[in-house]
């Protein structure tokens, strides 16, 4: 026997994004080190100094654990104790047999143990709550009350005793004693389904938990929370548990008062129980999380698979007809496999729902979309968001109407704008010269743009604001600030938030918190909040002039944070997102999220002739499944998932700062280099990287994030340049996509299914790439070796500036003092051959050198860096055309190399407005 092992007071782990990795990793050391102590331990010669100093070892992962695993019902604290007292024992073989179960359990289910694939201590469960061995889905309840241990026996053995075979779900329970645990349980456990809160919970941690989460939930929390009634207890943990992971159900079981309790809680809790309601209490367990598991179309889909059809109708491939009997094509069916055939129908087959109006399956699983998304409703999508802008814009637009739009944004943006006969103005992105790629638009430019509309009177014409949150290099905008002063300055303002990019966010809270519907959610609870409303009323009343009513100076408007006036704003909030690029789903599957007060009486009827203009009339079924089980999958493990991408990035950052040869020739780019300083008010360079504390508050107060997911390496050292660097390096010897580079940066992204070993290969080969870079210069000429210094000296320079974008043409604009410009007309007057013609460019040079103004006919876009830089309509500048010859770009669309650029020779009169 051993002396005891030393034990700490503290949670000692670092970040709730990091815990998951921290306990496979602990446990999976209590493996190895019992191994060693069995191997160490030789009888009757007491402890030598390295069975000592594994020991010490043993001993801290264990601290670690006891800190961590009160937080999680399985393998649980009872076990660890067991674990604790057999090393302590010195019975080492007996501590591995507790161990391994517990890491088999990691091996098969990522993070989480599962007691089903294991025989684990019946210790660790008291009152049996050992489950069934079977394939269902397993998910963990919290319980928070301060209870003794024998009622806490009693409470598992009677939650335990309600069990049986036909339950969809298996569950275990597991109890904390106050509020703050029963937070750090549900921020570090994911398994975490459903809470109970019982009146009688404690408000302080029973451990002191580490300094991160300590200063996280001081954030979270209301400093005179221990002064609360009992009833305001419940009430504000309820709403923090909901604040954090909204998906949650909540319960609320008391002996009295319940009937008191019932008005003011309902909207938080699921239901409210009578202790000896354990029964009644065990189904709703199970049919809160049925109902997020239900996939109403996926379902449909696979019923109507197997329902025994003939087919007379235009689709050859159902049910694998035009397949399975071919001589020639049969390998489509082995690779795909029959389902996929079986799967195929069409609306108009019968038999399942038609996404052109839905009203079973498709109704109901967009339904189910818009309350995980945090939508007033969802749309799924077939063709991608290039079809969802599209379809927004349409929906919002009137030939005329005034768009603001970031230049930096997608395609199906301009294109939709020229399709909707919008008048475009675009405003500039802050560039980030040195990496030749833009950053985001600074709110001061927004509002700027908005003020310059109202001082030349038109402000009544500018309809909507389009954004992309976040930008392809992951820079996130204050979503909700955005809206806010934009709608202080024009109430009624729509807005378009591309968030391709971002669908995971809504499932983590402090990424959630910068998603257009969470935003909008909260500025419309803001607007029925007296103190907010009084505060906004005292503003306006120094923004405007008491004797004219005008606005004062906009110097004034730009300076303040401003409020809008409640009772005038109407929210009217549209996101669309490529669920494929980001979370579970087929390629093109995409939705639209809508937070839009006056929807039904204003935009219903628009939206669905929008909807019916883009959309096909054969939607491809299985992206819409795929959309319905992306949503189930986000529901029960989004935050999960979510954490650990952003955790595994953050460990690609580590270690090519920390390895002294990826150093050398990679840096990753942090907020610093991204950010500039003006939009920060946080200095760190990777927040994430210092604590969840430490990103919420730069989340709560910068004007711009960093998605920590997304790593832009500089690559400038190497002096190979980013396309070759993909496409050479990382693809053809590697088998590593990515899908953007700029001339000195490649871009990285983690997503939901990407795995630690994944994340290991990747460092690796960078580890190979920069070996290879050295071999390289070790081994080339001094004249090849020069070459290959001053390229990459090139690749370090700052290239020329990035051009702000051009202007339109003066024939296309619709006031001197304003930007916008008429894309349609411009674009249609290229239909007229003799209207457009082509410009070498050295022509076009001189010409712009003489102060001719040139026009350009179509969209001029080179690759990289891939945005235009000039749309039909707007001219030539001088500042384009040397950033352009500037560029080492090989490909440039809508230049022809024999031709040159189409431009417009004969600019008509713009057409009637009206
Ligand atoms: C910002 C942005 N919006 C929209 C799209 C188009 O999305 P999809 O590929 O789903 O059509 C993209 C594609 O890369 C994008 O980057």
């Amino acid at each position: 026997m051993t002396a005891p092992l030393a034990k700490i007071d503290a949670t000692p782990y670092a970040t709730p994004s990091s815990v998951w990795r921290l306990r496979t990793d602990a446990w999976e050391f209590l493996g190895y080190g019992s191994k060693q102590l069995t191997a160490l331990a030789t009888p009757g010669k007491g402890v030598t100094a390295a069975h000592q100093q594994m020991l010490v070892e043993v001993n801290r992962k264990l601290n670690v654990l006891e800190a961590i695993e009160p937080y999680w019902a399985v393998p649980g604290k009872a076990h660890l104790a067991t674990l604790r007292a057999r090393i302590e024992d010195g019975d080492y073989p007996a501590a591995l047999d507790l161990v391994e179960p517990v890491t088999r359990g990691f091996a098969r289910f990522r993070h989480e143990v599962d007691d089903r694939a294991t025989d684990l201590d019946p210790e660790a469960q008291p009152n049996d709550q050992t489950p069934m061995a079977d394939r269902r889905p397993r998910f963990e309840v919290l319980v928070v009350d301060d209870i003794s241990e024998t009622v806490r026996e009693e409470l598992f053995a009677e939650m335990a005793g309600q069990r049986r075979e036909s339950d969809a779900f298996t569950y275990q329970v597991n109890v904390v004693p106050s509020l703050e645990d029963a937070l750090i349980a549900v921020m570090l456990n994911p398994t975490i389904q459903a809470c109970i809160l019982r009146p009688g919970f404690a408000v302080s941690a029973r451990n002191r938990p580490g300094e991160d989460l300590r200063r996280y939930l001081d954030g979270l929390l209301d400093p005179g929370l221990p002064q609360f009634t009992p009833k305001a207890r419940i009430l504000s943990l309820a709403d923090t548990l909901k604040e954090l992971r909204p998906e949650l159900d909540l319960y609320l079981v008391a002996d009295v008062s319940i009937e008191d309790l019932a008005g003011s809680s309902n909207r938080r809790f699921n239901r409210l129980f009578r202790r000896e309601e354990s029964m009644e209490l065990h189904l709703s367990l199970l049919g809160g999380v049925a109902e997020r598991y239900e996939t109403p179309f996926f379902d449909a889909v696979q019923h109507h698979s197997r329902k025994p059809a003939a087919v007379f109708h235009a689709l050859p491939i159902s049910r694998g007809g035009s397949v399975v009997n071919s001589r020639w094509i049969k390998d489509m069916g082995e690779f795909y496999g029959l389902n996929l055939l079986h799967a195929e129908t069409s609306a108009t087959s019968g038999g399942l729902d038609s996404l052109l109006d839905p009203h079973g399956s498709i109704k109901r699983a967009q339904d189910l979309a818009a309350r995980a998304f945090g939508a007033r409703r969802s749309y799924f999508v077939t063709n991608g968001t290039s079809t969802a802008n599209k379809i927004v814009h349409q929906s919002i637009l009137a030939p005329g109407d005034v768009v603001i739009a970031d230049r930096n944004c997608h395609k199906s943006h301009h294109y939709a704008l020229m399709l909707a006969g919008a008048q475009v103005a675009y405003v500039d992105a802050y560039p980030l010269n040195e990496y030749a790629f833009y950053g985001a638009v600074p709110l001061k430019a927004l509002k700027s743009m908005l003020l310059d509309y109202r001082r030349a009177g038109r402000l009544d014409e500018v309809k909507m604001v389009t954004l992309t949150n976040c930008t392809f290099d992951g820079i996130v905008y204050d979503v909700e600030r955005v809206m806010e002063e934009c709608l202080a300055i024009k109430p009624d303002l729509v807005f378009l938030w591309d968030e391709a990019w971002f669908a995971f966010a809504g499932f983590h809270p402090i990424f959630r918190r910068r998603t257009a519907m969470a935003a909008a959610a909260r500025l419309q609870a803001n607007f029925k909040d007296p103190a907010y409303r009084a505060r906004a009323k005292a503003q306006r009343a120094a923004l405007f002039d008491p004797e004219t009513g005008e606005p004062v100076d906009d110097a004034a408007w730009l300076r303040t944070r401003l409020l809008p006036d409640p009772d005038a704003t109407r929210l009217r909030v549209y996101a669309t997102q490529s669920t494929h690029k980001t979370l579970t789903a087929l390629r093109q599957g995409s939705m639209i999220h809508i937070f839009d007060e006056d929807f039904s009486h204003l935009n219903e009827v628009t939206f669905n002739a929008a909807y019916m203009t883009h959309t096909s009339t054969s939607p491809n079924y299985q992206i819409l499944a795929s959309l319905d089980i992306g949503r189930r999958q986000a529901e029960l493990e989004g935050f999960e998932l979510v954490q650990r991408q952003a955790y595994l990035a953050l460990s690609v950052a580590q270690a090519v700062a920390r390895h002294p040869l990826l150093k050398k020739y990679f840096r990753v780019l942090n907020t610093l280099d991204l950010i500039p300083e003006e939009y920060r008010e946080t200095r760190r360079p990777m927040p994430l990287r210092d604590g969840i504390a430490a990103m919420d508050e730069a989340w709560r107060t910068d004007e711009f994030v960093m998605d920590p997911s997304r790593l832009t390496l500089h690559i400038g050292n190497t002096g190979v340049d980013g396309d070759t660097f993909k496409h050479k390096y990382l693809m053809d010897l590697h088998g590593i996509q990515v899908n953007k580079t700029s001339r000195n940066t490649v871009l990285f992204m983690t997503n939901i299914g990407t795995s630690r070993s994944a994340v290991a290969y990747l460092i690796d080969v960078l580890v190979k790439l920069a070996e290879h870079f050295e071999t390289e210069r070790a081994e080339m000429s001094p004249r090849a070796l020069a070459a290959r210094q001053a390229k990459a000296a090139r690749l370090l320079a700052t290239p020329p500036p990035l051009p702000d974008f051009s202007r339109f043409a003066d024939k296309y604009r619709s006031g001197a003092h304003t930007v916008d410009g008429d894309i349609r007309t411009a674009y249609f007057t290229t239909y007229k051959n003799d209207a457009c013609g082509y410009i070498m460019p050295k022509e076009l040079i001189d010409r712009v050198r003489a102060g001719e103004e040139i026009v350009s006919a179509g969209f001029v876009t080179p690759y990289p860096p891939g945005f235009p830089i000039l749309v039909p309509g707007q001219v030539f500048t001088k500042e384009i055309l040397s950033f352009m010859a500037a560029l080492d770009t090989r490909e440039i669309h809508g230049f022809d190399a024999e031709l040159g650029f189409r431009i417009i020779n004969d600019v008509p009169a713009p057409r009637e407005r009206g």
